[in-house]
């Protein structure tokens, strides 16, 4: 009897130890971030903290830390330096204004343990499924490239070809039946932060003329120092070749940065480039100053470089004359209104306030005078941001929190049942295309399309009345096809 009470007590012990066990190697976790619960307070609130702070650039679970080439060291010591002071020309914001000490600490542990379960965060999350219920269709993604890393722009030829960016450097013709040709005499890129080969478009006489335009990040030495600039270079496409490439933009002043490039182009129905600069990181110098400074603007030129001599700033004394409007800050998305011809475009807010304008001439956008967003390190961005000024431009819409807008397409033709009109935008942060309803110029209702399908780059209409959309890491461009009559 006393044996068997000994016995009953052994392995209740056994079991409770194992369950201890069990619970111990499979903590409950915090939604969409994977960490122990409760266990450490200043684990919860580095949680917090990450989500509040961080997730926005470097995803929102930790993916950018995940098989890391870490440029600064991954020692506790190391990421504590990181936050705690920053790397301004590589784009990461210093906290120490935001943290204590302790609370630094607490996020760098918090990020250590957290890339250790690699399997939780490398693509496991992305949809099982390649058919999508939305409210007003089902669509299917029918994969029309793989094998790319980060396609950041595609252009449509002739014959349901393409052509495509991945940002790392390289050019690639897509035939119609999906096979890739690297494309020769393309630009050299500095690519790293968020530089590189970036957009790509055709002229509109393409056709007969074959010239494209390509937006990268161009590199040069001065001074011992690697200085960056947003550039455009345009070439003939030829036989699979690039020739008579021409830069014919390169934006001033140069910069130590390697952020907040811009760049998207469009042509315009008036027959000339307009094209995004982003601040390059120093929103104090760049983006109110039209004078020799070409960052933080919306540009129109003529194909060939030269300016349209009614550009609004042509007689402005010491003006930029290529531009057309300023106050912006990261504008990674430009599409032309179909009907109105108006140029539209979305970008990149600091810490919430992404916005979608419409451009106009001689518009000033704001930034960082107004802005719906504050500074990354939770404080407002400067001690006078306001939200609306006289003589700024208030953007048609803002997300707050910050979707990390890419790409921008009017949905055109009548494939999208229901979707006709509707503005559509890539979510870098979100991994998801948002669907915009406009009525009036106003963003009246939005809807999340395809939820966790990847950082979306680009999205545009195909000549085909498809949509298009690229997605990163694996680089992937979807064509959205209607299944069962919508
Ligand atoms: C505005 C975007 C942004 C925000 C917000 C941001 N970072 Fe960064 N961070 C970067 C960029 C850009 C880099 C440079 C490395 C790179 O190119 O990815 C970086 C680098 C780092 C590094 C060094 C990585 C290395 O390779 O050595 C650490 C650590 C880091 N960030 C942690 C954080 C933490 C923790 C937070 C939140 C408190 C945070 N970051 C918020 C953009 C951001």
């Amino acid at each position: 009897m006393l044996r068997s009470i000994r016995l009953l007590a052994l392995l209740l012990t056994v079991l409770v130890a194992l369950f201890g066990f069990i619970k111990l190697d499979h903590p409950p976790v915090v939604e969409d971030a994977g960490f122990p619960d409760g266990a450490d307070t200043s684990f919860a609130e580095a949680a917090k903290n990450y989500q509040g702070f961080c997730g926005g650039c470097h995803g929102e679970k930790m993916n950018a830390f995940v098989d890391r080439n870490w440029k600064h060291g991954n020692s506790r010591n190391d990421l504590y330096k990181a936050i705690k002071s920053g790397y301004h020309d590589e784009g990461m914001p210093a906290f120490d204004s935001a943290f204590t000490d302790q609370q630094i600490y607490a996020l760098s542990d918090y990020i250590l343990t957290g890339i250790k379960n690699v399997s939780r965060y490398t693509g496991s999350d992305r949809p099982k499924t390649n058919t999508f219920k939305t409210e007003n269709l089902t669509i299917r993604l029918d994969t029309v490239v793989k094998g790319l890393n980060i396609p950041w722009g595609m252009a449509f030829l002739p014959g349901g070809e393409m052509l495509v960016n991945d940002k790392g450097g390289k050019i690639y013709h897509v035939k119609k039946d999906g096979s890739m040709m690297p494309v020769t005499g393309g630009p050299s890129v500095v690519a790293a932060g968020q530089g590189g080969l970036l957009d790509v478009i055709t002229d509109p006489g393409y056709t007969t003329n074959k010239i494209v335009y390509f937006s990268y990040s161009k590199a040069k030495q001065e001074d011992g120092r690697g200085l960056a600039t947003t550039a455009i270079m345009r070439a003939k496409f030829e036989n699979g070749k690039l020739t008579e490439q021409q830069d014919i933009f390169v934006a001033e002043p140069w910069s130590t940065t390697r952020h907040h490039y811009g760049s998207r182009m469009q042509f315009g129905k008036d027959g000339y480039l307009y094209f995004s600069v982003g601040e390059r990181g120093n929103e104090r110098q760049n983006p109110q100053e039209i004078k020799g400074n070409d960052l933080g603007k919306v540009h129109r030129i003529k194909p060939d470089g030269t300016i349209p001599a009614d550009n609004p700033f042509v007689k402005t004394a010491g003006a930029e004359p290529s531009i057309y409007s300023y106050g912006h800050r990261n504008p990674q998305g430009m599409t032309i209104h179909p009907q109105s011809g108006q140029i539209w475009t979305n970008e990149h807010g600091p810490r919430g306030g992404d916005e979608i304008n419409i451009v106009r001439p001689a518009k000033n956008y704001g930034w960082p005078e107004i802005t719906y967003g504050i500074n990354y390190n939770g404080k407002p961005m400067g001690p006078d941001t306001k939200t609306a000024r006289e003589g700024m431009e208030q953007p048609l819409h803002e997300w707050t929190p910050s979707i990390g807008p890419s790409g921008l397409a009017f949905v055109t033709g009548n494939k999208y049942k229901g979707w006709t009109g509707n503005l559509i935008s890539g979510s870098l942060r979100f991994q998801y295309l948002n669907r915009s309803v406009i009525q009036g110029n106003k963003v009246v209702k939005e809807e999340i399309l395809f939820k966790n399908i990847g950082r979306v780059r680009d999205v545009r209409m195909g000549p085909d009345g498809f949509i298009y959309m690229s997605v990163e890491n694996p680089g992937i461009i979807y064509r959205l096809t209607p299944v069962n009559g919508g």
